[in-house]
């Protein structure tokens, strides 16, 4: 069934009334910018490796008939053009349904009010929404939005209603992303930066973000994921020299090689970079980043600040940042201060409410990932509230243990896999 997929979109393309026949007389520039951008979408949706990659996508795959069963729930999010709601189907499987929007002040209207063509206004917005179809299918990665299915309506013609069923996420909040711990904005930076690996070295070639901006990212399980794909490009500029491959952004500007082929050699990787850089990195990697890790994080931010690094260079910085924080390795050389708790072993406590430190994993109380005991008794210390802590089961994403930090000594519980750290100095005081 897959090949039928495949076949619909391409029949759907090659439908000769897709373009001006149906729609009377058009403006030359309106009908232009249509036909570009539905060359633009054959060429993407033709070639090697486009049915093989549909392949994966399209088993099980939903379509118009889920479409029509689903409960349409509220908007999650707008742009420009598309609109996006979140949707259930009979299972109860939840997930998010793209389709472009007419509502006034979006991309459609304005259009209309220029051209005075509604039809082809419409149609120009669905062919974004093809474009991004065709991408979300071909480019399948843990960093871009999961395409379930998709569903062509040419019945009203001569519209084409497309709709997109995807993977459902939240919206990025940016404010949000900064109030979590490390760990956490580690984690999206990271998913970002594999994301940007994977679209420099795609099936599609060097692909670039053209309006790269956190709204058209989505988080899923605290991982980033690009949704809007309608601006994505795989063009690479051409050149004759190095004056030709100027990069320009509001703060700083490049000048990069023109190659041989008379390319802009790694443009697109490096505009995404450099994006990446403005947008994320600087606001997500170094705050209260361990100090251990600050002058790692200090120089990918250099590197990627002046583009001296590549995507792989990138990639490479942070998996090491990530081994070292995994490892421990960045806690070294301090004096032990285990040393100054008493361990009860075979004893948990129960969860009550506590103090609060920031940026905690549980509202009820401080709650803070560490490597190990030795590593949470430096915590302690520099609390003046901590009198004990216990270091629990539960794991962050990086595979470290959370500790919960408390006040007082609560009341303990047998559990033979876990143990209580008491400050020695606490102890004595009341007396244990
Ligand atoms: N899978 C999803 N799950 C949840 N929300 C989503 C999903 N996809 C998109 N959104 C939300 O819907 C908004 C609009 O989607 P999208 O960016 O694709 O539309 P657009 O018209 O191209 O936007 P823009 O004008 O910013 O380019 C996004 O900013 C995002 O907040
Ligand atoms: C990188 O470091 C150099 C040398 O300290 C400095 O001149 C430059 O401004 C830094 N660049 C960024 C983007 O931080
Ligand atoms: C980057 O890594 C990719 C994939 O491993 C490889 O094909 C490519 O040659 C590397 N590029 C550079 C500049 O090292």
């Amino acid at each position: 069934m897959r090949a039928g997929r495949a076949a619909a979109l391409v029949a759907l393309l090659a439908a000769g009334a897709l373009l001006a026949p149906a729609l009377g007389v058009e403006p030359p520039a309106l009908l232009r910018e249509l036909s570009r951008r539905l060359r633009d979408v054959r060429r993407l949706a033709a070639g090697a490796g486009a049915g093989r990659r549909g392949a994966r996508g399209a088993a099980g795959a939903l379509g118009c008939g889920d479409l029509r069963r689903a409960a349409a729930g509220p908007e999650l999010g707008a742009g420009l053009t598309k609109a996006v709601r979140r949707a259930e189907l009979p299972g109860g499987r939840a997930l998010a349904l793209k389709a472009v929007h007419g509502a006034a002040g979006g991309d459609v209207s304005r259009c209309v009010r220029r051209h005075r063509a509604p039809a082809a206004c419409r149609r120009l917005a669905a062919y974004k929404l093809l474009k991004e179809l065709v991408l979300l299918r071909r480019l399948r990665h843990p960093g871009v939005v999961q395409l379930y299915g998709q569903c062509y309506d040419n019945s009203a013609h001569p519209d084409i209603r497309v709709t997109a069923m995807l993977e459902l996420g939240s919206p990025l909040e940016m404010i949000q992303l900064l109030q979590t711990t490390w760990e956490e904005r580690f984690k999206v930076c990271l998913s970002l930066v594999k994301l940007l690996f994977y679209l420099a070295h795609s099936p599609l070639g060097s692909i670039v973000l053209l309006d790269f901006q956190p709204r058209q990212f989505v988080m899923v399980d605290g991982n980033l994921k690009v949704t809007d794909l309608d601006d994505a490009s795989t063009e690479e500029l051409s050149c004759k020299d190095d004056n030709d491959c100027m990069l320009d952004f509001p703060t700083k500007s490049f000048i990069l090689k023109c190659s041989a082929a008379g390319k802009c050699e790694g443009i697109n990787e490096k505009k995404n970079l450099f994006n990446a850089y403005r947008y994320f990195f600087t606001y997500l990697l170094p705050y209260t980043a361990p100090p251990g890790l600050q002058p790692f994080l200090s120089d990918i931010l250099n590197a990627t600040g002046d583009l001296r690094y590549g995507i792989n260079e990138t990639l490479r910085a942070f998996e090491k940042v990530l081994h070292l924080y995994k490892t421990g390795i960045y806690l070294q050389k301090r004096p032990p201060l285990l040393q100054e708790y008493i361990s009860l072993q075979g004893f948990r406590t129960r969860e009550t409410q506590d103090y609060k430190c920031w940026p905690s994993y549980s509202h009820l109380g401080c709650l803070l990932s560490v490597h190990n005991a030795e590593e949470a008794a430096g915590i302690c210390n520099s609390q003046p509230q901590c009198q004990s802590f216990i270091v629990t089961q539960q794991r962050t994403w990086t595979g470290r243990p959370l500790a919960a930090f408390r006040s007082h000594l609560p009341d303990l519980i047998p559990d033979a896999n876990a143990a209580i750290y008491i400050k020695r100095s606490a102890s004595s005081r009341e007396k244990l």
